[in-house]
């Protein structure tokens, strides 16, 4: 699956204590690198949300600094990973999950996961086609 720590977690230097949520549930980071997005590729990775109402604020905020993305490995990685980042809106986020813990709002929610098996393979390919 794909994974992104957003600007406000890299912001707060949790980029290691985040990784280590990951690697305690048993995933690999098969790679990862660290970088920033221009505005025309954040909407371009969120275009599923291009109708929604947030799509502008999101796009923004996901170009507004530096984030890590990383391909994680491990069985059922898809949905383990979103039970490990919790709800989308850290208030309704599960104890123990990542959102709960580091979330700070619906947009500044730290992470990112793909949602299916086939978005992860698309959103993989976005970053990491060589
Ligand atoms: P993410 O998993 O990265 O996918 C889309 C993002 O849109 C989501 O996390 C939230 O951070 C953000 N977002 C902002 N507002 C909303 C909303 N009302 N519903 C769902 N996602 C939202």
């Amino acid at each position: 699956t794909l994974s992104i720590i957003k600007p406000d977690a890299v912001e707060r230097n949790l980029i290691e204590e985040i990784k280590q949520e990951f690697k305690n549930k048993g995933f690999n980071i098969l790679k990862e690198k660290k970088i920033k997005l221009e505005k025309s590729e954040a909407e371009k990775f969120y275009k599923v949300h291009q109708s929604k109402p947030f799509y502008n604020d999101l796009c923004s905020y996901l170009s507004s600094g530096p984030i890590v993305v990383m391909i994680l490995e491990r069985e059922s990685a898809v949905v383990e990973n979103r039970k490990l980042m919790g709800a989308t809106d850290p208030t309704k986020a599960e104890e123990g999950t990542i959102r709960k813990k580091y979330g700070i709002s619906i947009d500044k929610n730290s992470v990112h996961g793909s949602d299916s098996l086939e978005n992860a393979k698309i959103e993989i390919d976005f970053f990491f086609k060589d």
